[in-house]
């Protein structure tokens, strides 16, 4: 996937690209630039945000800069989906995600203050998503987010296929949430790891994985 991610502040995504599962897939499935604002603005002095008309608090990202930034990358508005981050937005949920794992170019726009012009979001975008209903200074942390679940999705990204086809949210338990984990000491300050689990029985742990998900989902 080719995933352009437009900020003000690149240097943000620096300790994500270090970790995995991001590091796995980079140079790999996943292609990641990230792009600045400023280098493309046609303003002096760097401009990218201004006063908001009407008057209020913040600073707002101009929509000739994002659509210069825009038409220097793509040479215009690009076909592929361009993704704007925003508490306006379409809440982000698993499906989402998936949605988005599967195609191959995708663009992420961010903005630092109050936001977007209201024309980059009508014009120059295809989705806009919110990572939950707060506000966050600045959308980077929502882009970061969207680009970890999406990456974590790419082929290779986890040491198997099983850790993200079997987890909260997927298909495989009914969109519900994921049956919890213990692994070693079995018994801990009289804490003990449910019987079952020590058993070896495959087919008599899926079934109680798939009830204690269930029960999880319910409740
Ligand atoms: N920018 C600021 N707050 C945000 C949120 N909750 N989701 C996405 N982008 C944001």
């Amino acid at each position: 996937m080719q995933l352009d991610v437009f900020t003000l502040v690149p240097q943000a995504f620096a300790w994500l690209t270090e970790q995995r599962p991001l590091a796995s897939v980079l140079g790999g499935e996943l292609d990641l630039r990230l792009l600045n604002y400023r280098d493309f603005t046609p303003l002096r002095s760097g401009q990218v945000d201004d006063e908001p008309y009407g008057g209020g608090a913040g600073m707002v990202l101009r929509v000739d800069v994002a659509a210069a930034a825009l038409d220097a990358v793509y040479g215009g508005v690009p076909e592929h989906r361009v993704v704007a981050l925003t508490p306006q937005g379409r809440p982000l949920d698993q499906q989402i995600v998936e949605e988005l794992a599967a195609e191959e170019r995708l663009t992420l726009l961010s903005a630092r203050y109050e936001g977007f012009d209201e024309r980059i979001l009508v014009h120059l975008c295809s989705d806009a998503i919110s990572i939950g209903p707060y506000v966050l200074s600045g959308g980077e942390l929502a882009a970061m987010v969207l680009v970890d679940a999406v990456a974590r999705l790419l082929p290779g990204a986890t040491g198997s296929e099983e850790s993200t086809r079997v987890e909260s949210f997927s298909a495989e338990l009914e969109g519900g949430l994921e049956y919890p984990h213990y692994t070693r000491p079995a018994e801990f300050r009289g804490w003990h790891v449910p019987e079952v689990l020590l058993s070896g029985h495959h087919a008599q742990i899926d079934g109680w994985r798939r009830d204690q998900s269930r029960l999880r989902s319910a409740g």
